[in-house]
């Protein structure tokens, strides 16, 4: 959704919707003389904290980035073991998330997965889709130029169909169509990996977002560093264009 829905929780002034760039895997792996892989597994215990931390903080949703349009370019053999990973982690966690109550859904261009991990996805989706705490979006295949062309297609085919008129197009109708779908837009975006830029994630829904930049690389980040981008957040004015002292009366 586009329209700014997120200004505090129920719980004070904490995002309800948190997105993270995971990035710094490979380097923390060769500055440890390791290969790049053990980077992206020793990411796995980074997430595992952060989505409990997440949970234990009131945030309502926390979509990461786990893998990207571009990633495909990467060395075949990066990939194929990125993707045996991604299985493997549904494998081991998905009980677990479960148990603690998360709901995770999957956004990108999943059909170019391979069977396993869209089997492995399917289930971790059906097993989880009652359950009413966390919600965990893992973005995998994503772009977010990808995922606006993809939702242009579909509300020029409803306009085509005739169920859509071009007058009735809007930001509320046109971001149903976007990946996220009606998920209050991400109120803070977490990088890690010391650059300062948003490399075509969720382009559209990050519009208001407030932005965190750390050098910290993914596989170091814990709890310690995401309440640390919660204090950041909790200390923001968030204005939509409007100017403090209308904030202030309104409350928008
Ligand atoms: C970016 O670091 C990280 C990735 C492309 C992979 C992220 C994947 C994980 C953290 C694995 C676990 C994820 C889930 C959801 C189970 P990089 O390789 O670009 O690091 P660099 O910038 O140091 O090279």
């Amino acid at each position: 959704m586009t329209s700014p829905s997120a200004k505090s929780s129920a719980t004070g002034n904490v995002p309800r919707h948190v997105a993270i760039i995971m990035d710094g895997n490979g380097r923390w792996a060769s500055g440890k003389s390791k290969p790049r892989h053990a980077g992206h597994r020793a990411g796995v215990k980074s997430v595992r904290s952060v989505v409990e931390a997440a949970s234990q903080r009131g945030v309502e949703y926390l979509t990461l980035f786990a893998f990207s349009s571009e990633n495909w370019a990467r060395p075949e053999e990066e990939v194929n073991r990125l993707m045996r990973l991604f299985v493997d982690a549904l494998r081991r966690e998905v009980d677990e998330l479960h148990r603690n109550n998360v709901k995770v859904t999957f956004i990108g261009a999943l059909d170019r997965l391979q069977p396993a991990l869209r089997d492995k996805i399917s289930q971790a989706e059906e097993k989880t889709a009652g359950n009413t705490g966390l919600q965990l979006i893992v973005a995998i295949g994503y772009g977010g130029r990808w995922d606006i062309i993809e939702a242009s297609r579909a509300v020029a085919k409803k306009v085509a169909d005739g169920a859509l008129q071009v007058d009735e197009i809007d930001e509320t109708e046109f971001a149903r169509s976007l990946q996220l779908g009606t998920t209050p837009d991400p109120d803070l975006l977490i990088r890690t990996g010391g650059e300062q830029r948003i490399s075509n994630f969720l382009l559209w829904n990050l519009a208001y977002a407030e932005l965190w930049f750390t050098d910290v690389l993914w596989p170091e980040f814990d709890a310690k560093h995401f309440d640390e981008a919660l204090l950041f957040y909790s200390g923001k004015q968030r204005r939509y264009g409007h100017t403090g002292d209308q904030v202030k009366v309104v409350g928008c």
